[in-house]
């Protein structure tokens, strides 16, 4: 698909997670084929301009994080399009703009969600960006403050006219959080209300079957994954061979799964060092194991890795106690294998409720998205 000057691979992205989309994540999901594109965290465009270290190593990449867009936020216009130009200057494919945060601390300053209330105001900062780089601006924005404001096909409307290049909809109101489902409804009343550019629907895709329903349903370009791929780091390849085909790709195997799971921990050794790497790792490490089958040995272990040595460790011995639940041929014996994936969702009453309850929303250095 197209976006401004770039043509992607597929029209699949993946969403902010603060605290969760760095460059081991992102690098760990690439390899897995099927991502279009990658979003960082997002930013301070100010600490940014201040070359402050933290929000330099919010934006840290590598040449397999291609194409990277990285998300901004802030208010004023000025900041904004220095952040930009910053950013252009390191050669990051997209620029992207955060009007969908709740977070107080952002909304306070005029940021976030604040953004989606101030239509001209908004606009007229979005003109500075896009006039100030040659690369790609997008907006990122949820339907409206609340259920009787819902400006985000105005808004939307607007934007594409100062020229940014798409808009990313997270299809609830700021007011909703993350509570009730996505309403497709609303995503498709911003794709009716833009003229020419891409939107990009987002909100509880956990599955192929569910982002060909949303595309099916508001007539979206594409589509962007947060927490699904977290739960799921196969869900992009999965979906994009789904969309193409029709057909489903097999669940990855226990040995496949092992193997990203390391690969996904020597990433995060290498960008952030043996010691944080590994602490950070803690968090990431269970949810790779919620498709182990019995994982109790393994999670209860792994909360507490200190080094790749002690991984290692941990690694044997929980596949020696995992033995006891497989039969001759290797395979876990039917009783304890977990539900297939996709489907834990897709037989839910309500996905949304099953996602929040299978991925609880994590605690990352937001509390209250
Ligand atoms: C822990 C967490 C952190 C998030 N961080 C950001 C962020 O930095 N920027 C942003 O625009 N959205 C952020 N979001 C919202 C997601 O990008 C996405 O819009 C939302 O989770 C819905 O998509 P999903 O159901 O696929 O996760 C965050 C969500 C969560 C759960």
């Amino acid at each position: 698909m197209r976006l401004g000057s770039l043509t992607l691979q597929t029209n699949l992205f993946l969403s902010p997670l603060a605290g969760y989309t760095n460059l081991p994540f992102r690098l760990t999901v690439r390899e897995l084929g099927g991502l279009g594109m990658a979003t960082t965290d997002l930013v301070n465009a100010r600490s940014l301009i201040e070359r402050k270290v933290k929000a330099l190593k919010l934006i840290e990449t590598a040449p397999g994080d291609q194409p990277l867009a990285v998300q901004l936020f802030g208010s004023v216009p000025e900041e904004m399009r220095d952040a930009a130009q910053f950013l252009e200057s390191l050669g990051v494919a997209s620029v992207d703009i955060n009007m969908g945060c709740p977070v107080r601390k952002v909304c306070r300053v005029g940021g976030g969600s604040a953004m989606m209330t101030e239509l001209n105001k908004t606009a007229a900062l979005v003109r500075g960006m896009v006039e100030g780089v040659r690369i790609p601006v997008t907006a990122k924005m949820r339907l409206g403050w609340d259920e009787e404001n819902l400006t985000a096909p105005d808004l939307a409307r607007a934007l594409e006219g100062v020229g940014v290049a798409g808009i990313f909809i997270h299809g609830r109101t700021r007011a909703q959080g993350f509570g009730g489902r996505v309403n497709l409804v609303g995503i498709r009343a911003v794709v009716q209300a833009v003229a020419g550019i891409p939107v990009i629907g987002n909100g509880d895709v956990t599955s192929p079957e569910a982002a060909q329903r949303m595309i099916e349903e508001t007539g979206c370009a594409g589509v962007s994954i947060g927490r699904g791929a977290f739960y799921n780091p196969w869900i992009f390849e999965h979906t994009r061979h789904f969309l193409k085909t029709g057909e489903l790709l097999p669940e990855p195997s226990f040995e496949e799964r092992v193997r990203v799971m390391v690969r996904h921990l020597d990433l995060m050794i290498e960008v952030f060092g043996e010691t944080l790497g590994c602490r950070m790792f803690r968090k990431v490490a269970p949810w790779y194991s919620k498709r182990f089958g019995p994982a109790s040995e393994f999670n209860k272990k792994v909360v507490l890795v200190s080094s790749r040595a002690h991984f290692d460790e941990i690694l044997a011995h929980y596949r020696q106690w995992r033995g006891q639940f497989l039969d001759e041929t290797g395979e876990l014996k039917p009783r304890f294998r977990p539900v297939a994936m996709a489907s834990s969702f897709m037989q839910a009453e309500n996905p949304a409720v099953a996602l929040r309850r299978e991925i609880p929303v994590p605690k990352g250095p937001v509390d209250v998205w």
